[in-house]
C-alpha cells in the first residue's frame, strides 16, 4: 500500500518529468487479422489455402505445411490459441485490449450465411475474454466479419445483422450496455477505457470501397453525424480519445510494378472521415487500424502542408498471402503488439513487436508447452528508430529518415513483414511505400506519386552503377557520332540531296 502511496506522490510530484516509471505507464494489446480457418489442414493442399481435397492428388500427403500455419494459408485454430496464450504470458494485466477485425479466413467454401461467421467471432471473443477477465477488450468490424465479405448495408432497417454481433458474436460481453442502441444503428461505439481517454470504434467497412451498398450515401449509419457528436463530446469533457477501426483512410502500400496504388475508401466518405480527424486532432492521440497486414505507420496532412496526426497499422496474426507474380500481399510472420501509452495525458510512448518465427516455430521437433518460447520481441520501436516515442513529431522525424537513408529503409521494409522478407523494394516500391505513409488525401497522394523527391536515396553502389550506365551511353553517342561522320564523308552529296528532296 505505501508502495502505491509513494507512486502517487511521485507521480504528483514529477508529472512534468517524462521519465518517471511507476503507475504512469499503462500498457494495451492490439491483435488484428487472425483470419482464423477451421479447414486448415497440416497435409492439405497448399495450393488451396491448405484445405484437404479429396479428390485432388496435389494434397500434401507426406510433407507438412506446419502446426502454426503456412505462408500460403491462413491461420489454423492452433496459431490463434497459442498466439492469445502468449499474450497473456508476455504481459497478463494490461488497461486493455483493442482488436480490430479480420476473423473470418480468405476462403470462399467459408461464408455459408451470417451464423457462421457470428460462431467464429465468439470463438475468439471467448478466447479472449476467458483469458483475459475482467480486461476491457474493445472490438470493432472488419470487412472480412460480414456476409458476404466486404458489404454492409446504409441503414440497418433490412436485417439485425448488428444485434448479431452483440448477441451471437457474444459482443453484448464487450460493448459497455449504454451503446448498445449506437452500436444497432450502425456497428460503432465508444468506451471510456479509464477515466479522461475514451475510445472510438468505427464501422470502416461502411465506407470501405468495395462496398457497393453504400458508395452513394453521403453518411452511412450516420456514422459521421455521431463521430462528430461523440468528439465534441470528448473535447468539452476534456477527454483524450483514440480511434480504432479496421480499414484505415488513405491508400494502399502496395502497388503493380510502376502502378499507383490504390485508395481504401470511397472518396467522399475518406473526405468526410478526414475532415472530422483533422477538426478534432488536438484531442485524438492515437488511431489504430488492421487491415494490411503490414508493420507500418500513417502521418497525415489534410492538405494543410504540416502534419497534424498519425496512425499506427499492426501486422496481422495470419501469416497467408495471395501466391501471384506481383508480391502485391506479402507473407509475414504471425505477431501482436503491445503499445505503451501515458496515464498522464494519453499520448502514445512506444510499443514493444512481438512475433512467432513461423519457419522456426515449424520445425521444432517437440511441441513447445511454454508459448514464451514461441513468441519473441523482434523490436521496440524508439529503441530502433532513436525518437523519443510515438508522437507524429517522431514518426514524422523516422518518415525523413526512411526517406534518407537507405539502410534505414531496408530494416523498415524488413519488419513491415515483421522479419518475412521475400522481396526487394525497388523504386517503384519505395515510392508507393512512402507516399502511402504520408499522403492520405487524394490531392496530397497524387502530388508525392508524381514527385521524384520521394524516393529513397540510392546507396554508393546503385551510384556507381548509375555512373557506369551513363559513361557507358556517353561512349555509345560518341563512337556513333564518329562513324556518322565517316559514313556520311564518304557518300555522294548527290545521293544525300537526293534523298532529301523526297
Ligand atoms: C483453442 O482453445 C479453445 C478454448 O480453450 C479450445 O476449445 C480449442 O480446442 C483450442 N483449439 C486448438 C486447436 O488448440
Ligand atoms: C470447411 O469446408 C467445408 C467443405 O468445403 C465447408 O462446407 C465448410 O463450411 C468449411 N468449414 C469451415 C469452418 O471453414
Ligand atoms: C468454434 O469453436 C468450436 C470449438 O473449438 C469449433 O468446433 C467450431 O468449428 C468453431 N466455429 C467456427 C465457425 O470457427
Ligand atoms: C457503462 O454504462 C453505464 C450506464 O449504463 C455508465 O454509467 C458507465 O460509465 C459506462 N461505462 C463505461 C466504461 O463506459
Ligand atoms: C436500427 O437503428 C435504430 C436507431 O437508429 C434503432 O432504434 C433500432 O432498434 C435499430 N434496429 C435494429 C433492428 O437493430
Ligand atoms: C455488389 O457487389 C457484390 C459482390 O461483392 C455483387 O454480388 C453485387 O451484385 C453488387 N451489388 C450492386 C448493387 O452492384
Ligand atoms: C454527448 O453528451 C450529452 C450529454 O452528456 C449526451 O446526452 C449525448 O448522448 C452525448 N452524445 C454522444 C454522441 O455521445
Ligand atoms: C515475387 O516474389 C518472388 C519471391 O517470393 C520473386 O521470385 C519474384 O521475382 C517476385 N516477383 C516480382 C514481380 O517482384
Ligand atoms: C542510416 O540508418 C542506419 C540504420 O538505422 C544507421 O545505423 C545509420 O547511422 C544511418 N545513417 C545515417 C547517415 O544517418
Ligand atoms: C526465423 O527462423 C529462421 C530459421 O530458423 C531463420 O533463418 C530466420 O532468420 C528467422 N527470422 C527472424 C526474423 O528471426
Amino acid at each position: 500500500m505505501w508502495k502505491l502511496k509513494l507512486c502517487v506522490i511521485l507521480i504528483v510530484l514529477f508529472s512534468v518529468s517524462k521519465r518517471i516509471n511507476c503507475e504512469d505507464h499503462g500498457y494495451f494489446w492490439h491483435i488484428t487479422d487472425t483470419h482464423v480457418d477451421q479447414n486448415y489442414s497440416r497435409t492439405g493442399n497448399v495450393k488451396d489455402m491448405c484445405h484437404e481435397d479429396a479428390n485432388l492428388a496435389e494434397n500434401n500427403h507426406g510433407s507438412d505445411n506446419g502446426l502454426y500455419g503456412n505462408f500460403l494459408c491462413d491461420a489454423p485454430q492452433y496459431l490463434v490459441n497459442v498466439t492469445i496464450a502468449a499474450m497473456k504470458e508476455i504481459h497478463s494485466n494490461p488497461d486493455f485490449i483493442i482488436w480490430t477485425g479480420d476473423n473470418l479466413p480468405h476462403t470462399d467454401d467459408f461464408y455459408s450465411d451470417w451464423d457462421v461467421i457470428f460462431e467464429a467471432i465468439r470463438n475468439t471473443t471467448e478466447l479472449l475474454t476467458t483469458t483475459f477477465p475482467n480486461i476491457p477488450i474493445i472490438p470493432c468490424i472488419g470487412n472480412h466479419d460480414t456476409f458476404p465479405p466486404n458489404i454492409l448495408p446504409n441503414d440497418n432497417t433490412s436485417s439485425n445483422i448488428y444485434k448479431g454481433y452483440l448477441d451471437k458474436a457474444g459482443w453484448k460481453d464487450l460493448v459497455n450496455e449504454s451503446e448498445w442502441s449506437n452500436f444497432l444503428t450502425g456497428g460503432y461505439f465508444s468506451q471510456l477505457v479509464k477515466p479522461g481517454l475514451r475510445i472510438i470504434s468505427v464501422n470502416t467497412i461502411l465506407w470501405y470501397i468495395p462496398n457497393n451498398l453504400t458508395s452513394d450515401v453521403p453518411d452511412p449509419g450516420n456514422q459521421f453525424q455521431w463521430l462528430e457528436a461523440v468528439l465534441k463530446n470528448s473535447s468539452q469533457s476534456l477527454e483524450k480519445v483514440y480511434i480504432i477501426g479496421h480499414v484505415p483512410p488513405g491508400y494502399y502500400n502496395r502497388a503493380y510494378k510502376g502502378g499507383e496504388t490504390s485508395p481504401t475508401m470511397h472518396h467522399q466518405h475518406a473526405e468526410s472521415f478526414t475532415k472530422i480527424l483533422l477538426k478534432y486532432s488536438p484531442i485524438i492521440t492515437g488511431q489504430f487500424y488492421g487491415h494490411v497486414h503490414l508493420d507500418m505507420f500513417q502521418i497525415f496532412q489534410y492538405d494543410t502542408g504540416t502534419f497534424k496526426g498519425s496512425s499506427i497499422l499492426a501486422p496481422s496474426v495470419t501469416p497467408w498471402h495471395t501466391n501471384n507474380n506481383n508480391n502485391i500481399t506479402l507473407p509475414v510472420n504471425p505477431s501482436v503488439r503491445l503499445i505503451h501509452f501515458s496515464h498522464i495525458d494519453s499520448k502514445l510512448l512506444d510499443y514493444d513487436q512481438y512475433y512467432l518465427n513461423l519457419t522456426k516455430a515449424n520445425s521444432m521437433k517437440k511441441v513447445s508447452e511454454d508459448p514464451k518460447n514461441l513468441y519473441e520481441l523482434l523490436y521496440t520501436f524508439t529503441n530502433f528508430y532513436g525518437v523519443p516515442d510515438l508522437s507524429t513529431e517522431s514518426l514524422v522525424k523516422v518518415y525523413e529518415e526512411l526517406k534518407q537513408n537507405e539502410t534505414a529503409f531496408d530494416l523498415f521494409f524488413t519488419f513491415l513483414t515483421v522479419g518475412k522478407k521475400s522481396v526487394d523494394c525497388d523504386n517503384d516500391c519505395q515510392v508507393a511505400q512512402l507516399c502511402s505513409m504520408s499522403c492520405i488525401t487524394d490531392s496530397e497522394y497524387n502530388m508525392c506519386f508524381r514527385s521524384s523527391s520521394y524516393v529513397v536515396k540510392p546507396k554508393l553502389n546503385s551510384v556507381v552503377l548509375y555512373f557506369c550506365v551513363a559513361l557507358m551511353i556517353t561512349v555509345t553517342i560518341m563512337v556513333a557520332f564518329y562513324m556518322y561522320k565517316k559514313i556520311f564523308s564518304s557518300s555522294s552529296r548527290n545521293e544525300y540531296t537526293r534523298f532529301s528532296s523526297i
